[in-house]
């Protein structure tokens, strides 16, 4: 992380009203002293669990705490949200999600969440049994699905009431870690770059109804083709099978087969790979595709069918070996290691990959925490070294991703 991240940014910190509203505190002195100025926000019940005059006085700044303050000329919700580079709730309640989840806009924090301009954060804290209501899910699956908050947390842990379970508020340092985190990913770091993105399945046909799959949903790929746009850059999507919706500003290309999709990347690349900066292969590509399909379908009747398998060509390793061979040092090519076992386990074969296929990160995770879920855990491996599993949306791991590839471009 880069120290200088907060430095000169300003940080609009919502207040909402729980008693991890003290936290608010500390995440205040620690982003004033990494240089940023925070502007506070208060909820009429946050208010009651800490002082204004407190977080006034942590921060050097007025306490706002309704939409009619008069020091605004104008509407005090554009005003803070034209002035934030972010917007974090901290904490944020049961009730402060779900009127974010219906896009409401009845107090100050909730119209400047709709009116933002860089990222918002959102950091829960209830009681786990207000956590775990289907209602709360309901709404942190909404949001998750709009993609415009990103939640912090909760973290598994003691709560006000001396319970344990999921519903404590992440520590101040991991809320700071996350806005430096936040702030360093809404740059426009990808400008003028074009980044080739594979993501989905592939499906190898046995007969003209049939075909070998896997349960790639795309969602992985989408969030980096998506979050690669959002970063400036010119992304070509390669897409398998899925039904997802094409990202703003990405260009996309639909294909089934792995064959087919290495012609597809090899457009996108050009001969000499010199028309990509990057390819982030997120696709699950089949290993093995049916040596000879059926022109017709194949019948119960004529008894059990024997499928005789061919490899697939591995996309990302051709593409990896040529690099090596052109000596250059871009396009950043960056590969997936979707495995089962345990976290050694994973990586184990994911720093395999960085040699067997030439590339230079390699995103390690495992099976049952990433195919078809919003959310992904994962650490990033590189010859530099290994980093630690972290869990975040797959618009979160994305931005992960897009970092070290734009900090390899930078040289
Ligand atoms: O070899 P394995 O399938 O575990 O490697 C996974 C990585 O290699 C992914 O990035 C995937 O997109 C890529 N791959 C490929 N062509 C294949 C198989 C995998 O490019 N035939």
């Amino acid at each position: 992380m880069d120290p200088q991240t907060l430095s000169g940014r300003c940080v609009a910190l919502a207040v909402t009203g729980s008693i991890a509203a003290y936290k608010a505190v500390e995440v205040a002195r620690l982003c004033v002293k990494a240089g940023a100025t925070v502007v506070p926000l208060m909820t009429a019940s946050a208010q009651r669990f800490v002082g204004a005059v407190t977080l006034a006085g942590i921060t050097g700044q007025p306490v706002i705490t309704d939409m009619w303050d008069a020091a605004f000329p104008g509407e005090a919700h554009v005003a803070i949200a034209e002035r934030a580079d972010i917007l974090v709730l901290v904490p944020a309640t049961a009730d402060v999600l779900s009127r974010l989840a219906q896009g409401r806009a009845d107090d100050l924090i909730t119209a400047a969440v709709l009116c933002a301009r860089g990222p918002v954060l959102a950091v829960p804290a209830m009681h786990p049994r207000m956590w775990q209501h289907p209602a709360t899910q309901r709404n942190v699956e909404e949001l998750l699905r709009q993609g415009r908050v990103t939640l912090v947390g909760p973290v598994d842990g003691q709560v006000a009431s001396g319970e344990s379970g999921l519903g404590r508020m992440e520590a101040p340092s991991e809320i700071v870690r996350a806005i430096e985190r936040a702030l360093e990913s809404s740059v426009r770091d990808l400008c003028g770059r074009h980044v080739v993105v594979t993501a989905g399945p592939t499906h190898e046909p046995i007969d003209p109804v049939r075909y070998l799959g896997n349960r790639s949903s795309g969602r992985m790929g989408f969030a980096i083709a998506a979050r690669a746009a959002a970063r400036g850059a010119n992304v070509t999507l390669v897409a398998g099978p899925v039904a997802l919706p094409t990202p703003a500003g990405v260009t996309r290309v639909n294909v089934e087969t792995a064959r087919q999709m290495q012609r597809a990347v090899a457009e996108a690349m050009g001969d000499d790979l010199g028309k990509a900066d990057a390819l982030v292969m997120a696709a699950a590509v089949a290993d093995f595709c049916v040596a000879a399909p059926s022109a017709s379908k194949l019948k119960k009747g004529s008894g059990l069918p024997t499928l005789t398998l061919a490899a697939n060509p591995d996309i990302l390793a051709e593409i990896g070996r040529k690099r090596v061979a052109s000596l250059a040092s871009t396009p950043v090519l960056v590969g997936f290691a979707l495995e089962t076992g345990d976290d050694a386990a994973v990586l184990r074969q994911a720093i395999g990959k960085l040699d067997t296929k030439h590339v230079d990160l390699v995103v390690a995770n495992a099976a049952h925490e990433s195919l078809g879920h919003a959310t992904n855990r994962v650490s990033l491996v590189s010859r530099e070294g290994v980093g630690p599993f972290t869990r975040g949306t797959k618009e979160n791991v994305a931005d992960w991703i897009l970092a070290e590839v734009s900090k390899r471009l930078r040289g």
